[in-house]
């Protein structure tokens, strides 16, 4: 609560910052737009608008600084997660597809893939990496939006035939907002037309140099027909990702992000999910945005049963109330009644603002028609 300032308690009003001072100098109280408020000064203000204040303190931001505050001897190396992004065309599907089918472990083979968006392999140097397979552009952007930052190295692919596209530039824009390093993946190289170093060149001219030319990003020529330099790929990814020290305590309760969720007619509500720390285990009470639930089942991408997930690990799991968005984080809680009341106080909020939001339309509509 120390946090919201009159500026913000204006903004989650819908009205503007002045009528907050405003109404603040009617009641005696004397704030700048930026100025702090307590707890009080928020209730006394919000109930002049008509607003209710719950002051929900919620275990997930605890929990987040938990991730801040573990012990370093707690933390174990975990897996990269990687998003491959590029233009339409490049070879996003194809590579993530011969990565798939390339990297499954002896006992997996023919076993069925389910769509659940996300996976791990295991390379050729018998270490981990986990792919998010987002759909597109737009829920990267949308997760970012939610805060959630769930990628570690992004793979930019380009299609060597071609050049570098709108969508490129749009995906390493994301990429570099995001923080993550960027890899290059010089795609359809086994092509008669391709031309690597027109790609490079196009690249250079966006202030991407890539190390063959002196630059400092890790590019790699691949062919995601036969598989050519895939293998060194995945091993660029793994050299990034050792410069990232990628850390987590896989003995806490686990906390992650909802890749996605839906309603299976069969099943009930299906949510991917990325443990990012700790460790998730069947019965856990989970909290995932304004859902909640105790994990009934996961499966893994191939439709397997597991019985507990650790840091990086993808997995679809039943037994939320609902679907949770993209990007929600989710986090297991001790209780399950401070899981319902935190999920229905967000239910609450979300309804609210939805509502407040059409009200706000509907005057605006009136203002353009006058
Ligand atoms: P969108 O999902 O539509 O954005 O495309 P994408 O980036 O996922 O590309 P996709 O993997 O669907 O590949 C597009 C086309 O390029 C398909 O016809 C692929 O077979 C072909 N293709 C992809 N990679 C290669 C490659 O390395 N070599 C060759 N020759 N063709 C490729
Ligand atoms: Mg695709």
């Amino acid at each position: 609560t120390e946090f919201v300032s009159a500026n913000d308690l204006a903004a989650l009003m819908d009205v503007s910052v002045n009528d907050v001072i405003k109404v603040c100098m009617q009641l005696g109280m004397f704030v700048s737009i930026n100025q702090r408020l307590d707890a009080e000064a928020i209730t006394i203000i919000a109930d002049e608008f008509g607003y209710n204040v719950d002051f929900i303190t919620s275990e997930e931001e605890q929990g987040l600084e938990d991730i801040v505050e573990e012990n370093e001897e707690d933390l174990e190396e975990r897996a990269p997660v990687v998003t491959i992004m590029g233009h339409v065309d490049h070879g996003k599907t194809s590579l993530l597809d011969y990565i798939r089918r390339a990297n499954v472990t002896a006992g997996e083979a023919g076993g069925i893939t389910q769509h659940i968006g996300a996976y791990k392999v295991k390379t050729e140097s018998g270490r981990t990496i986990t792919f998010l397979d987002t759909p597109g552009h737009e829920a990267f952007t949308a997760m970012r939006a939610r805060g959630a930052k769930v990628t570690d190295v992004v793979i930019i692919v380009v299609a060597a035939d071609d050049s570098v596209m709108p969508q490129t530039k749009e995906a390493i824009n994301h990429a570099q907002a995001a923080g993550a390093p960027i890899i290059i993946a010089l795609n359809k190289i086994d092509k008669p037309t391709a031309n690597p170093d027109k790609v490079r060149e196009e690249l250079a001219q966006m202030n991407i140099l890539v190390e063959e030319w002196g630059g400092k990003y890790q590019s790699q020529e691949v062919s995601a027909k036969t598989g050519l330099g895939i293998a060194d790929l995945l091993e660029k990814v793994l050299l990034e990702a050792e410069l990232l020290e990628l850390k987590a305590n896989p003995e806490r309760q686990a906390i992650g992000t909802v890749i996605e969720a839906s309603l299976d007619k069969g099943r009930g509500y299906v949510a991917t999910v990325l443990v990012q720390t700790g460790t998730l285990q069947i019965g856990d009470v989970v909290l995932a945005g304004s859902h909640f639930g105790r994990v009934k089942a996961m499966t893994d991408h191939r439709g397997k049963k597991m019985k507990e997930a650790g840091p990086s690990t993808p997995i679809q799991l039943l037994g939320l109330d609902g679907a949770p968005q993209a990007g929600d984080k989710f986090v297991v809680m001790d209780s399950e009644r401070e899981a319902r009341e935190i999920a229905s106080n967000r239910s609450q909020v979300q309804r609210e603002q939805s509502l407040r939001t059409r009200k706000h339309i509907t005057l605006d509509e009136i203002g353009r028609r006058l």
